[in-house]
């Protein structure tokens, strides 16, 4: 028998970095999925397969011995079989670009979970979230739990790092163009040279803090309103922030304003120095948008909110 789910990437719409520092963020999971297959093996062995790598062990190492980024799945199989005397093989498919702040690890959590865990019976959407979470920890320790609820549920969400998510009960019908640099970032080192400017800069950072969180506000109201304009303004707004505290470079600043130029606005997502931008619009100048990147030669896609979450079959 084979166990099939599907997960959603994600974008931070507003407020990376100053997420941190308790300013709320709006996140949104995209149409842009991993899809993970289970099977049960009668061999006890957990193998997993991706196009990242493969990977093949018996149960029940300690999980600090597995050298792999497919750490997660063992972690999660090795969970499911605890005490069992079966095996389980692996597949993994994904949409989603890697090391790009596109959520393809947590989507890989979140996926990984409900296909290995639906072999041995029904699991709601908050235990595969539990699981989901758990394995995620086993290569990012700090992991906030944002990404793995957004790819769960799907939609949009607000976060606050000490109340916790809360779901918009809205579907805004946006088209989003995500652009990769190719530069690849760390977000560990973006948020620690965040961090360096706060100490510095105690009172500025503290004005654009302040400054970060009425925006977020207004978007909240806007996005009920479906006032994509303004929106595409306060990403604009929102991108002015994220250069002033240094997270922007010559080579994002380029890929903005060539999104500004042509959509409602653009702005990076996620931890800068490299990763992704995105520009928002909608239907009418989406293919306008997508040759502008193509004739500078940027690997770009369109995205629309996704809206479904997990999906299991
Ligand atoms: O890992 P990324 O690129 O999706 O961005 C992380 C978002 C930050 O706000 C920079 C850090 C955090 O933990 O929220």
């Amino acid at each position: 028998m084979k166990s099939i789910a599907s997960a959603p990437g994600k974008v931070i719409l507003f407020g990376e970095h100053f997420v941190v520092y308790g300013v709320k963020a709006i996140l949104c999971s995209i149409n842009k999925r991993v899809t993970v297959t289970a099977e049960k093996t009668s061999e006890r062995k957990i193998s997993i397969n991706s196009k990242i790598g493969k990977l093949e062990i018996e149960p029940d190492k300690p999980i600090s011995e597995i050298n792999s980024p497919l750490k997660p799945f063992y972690y999660l199989a090795n969970k499911a079989v605890e005490n069992k005397d079966t095996g389980i093989h692996i597949q993994i498919d994904s949409e989603i670009p890697l090391g790009a702040g596109l959520g393809s690890s947590s989507a890989c959590c979140v996926a990984g979970a409900a296909a290995i865990f639906k072999l041995f019976g029904n699991i709601s959407r908050e235990e595969v979230l539990k699981l989901a979470i758990e394995a995620e920890r086993t290569i990012f320790e700090n992991t906030s739990g944002a990404d793995c609820t957004v790819c769960t549920y799907g939609g949009i969400m607000e976060y606050d790092k000490n109340k916790g998510f809360k779901k918009i009960e809205y579907e805004p019908n946006f088209q989003l163009v995500i652009i990769n640099s190719n530069i690849e970032h760390s977000t560990q080192s973006m948020v620690s040279k965040v961090k360096e400017f706060e100490n510095k800069n105690t009172e500025e950072f503290s004005r654009l803090s302040d400054l970060e969180s009425k925006l977020v506000e207004d978007v909240l109201k806007l996005v009920k309103e479906n006032k994509i304009q303004e929106i595409g303004q306060k990403m604009n707004q929102n991108q002015k922030y994220l250069e002033n505290i240094g997270i922007s470079n010559k080579e994002l600043t380029k890929m903005i304003r060539i999104g500004q130029e042509s959509s409602f606005g653009a702005k990076i997502t996620g931890s800068g120095g490299g990763g992704c931008i995105f520009a928002l619009t909608n239907e009418s100048n989406l293919q306008n948008i997508l040759k502008k990147f193509k004739d500078n030669n940027y690997e770009c896609f369109s995205t629309k909110i996704d809206f479904k979450g997990l999906n299991t079959f």
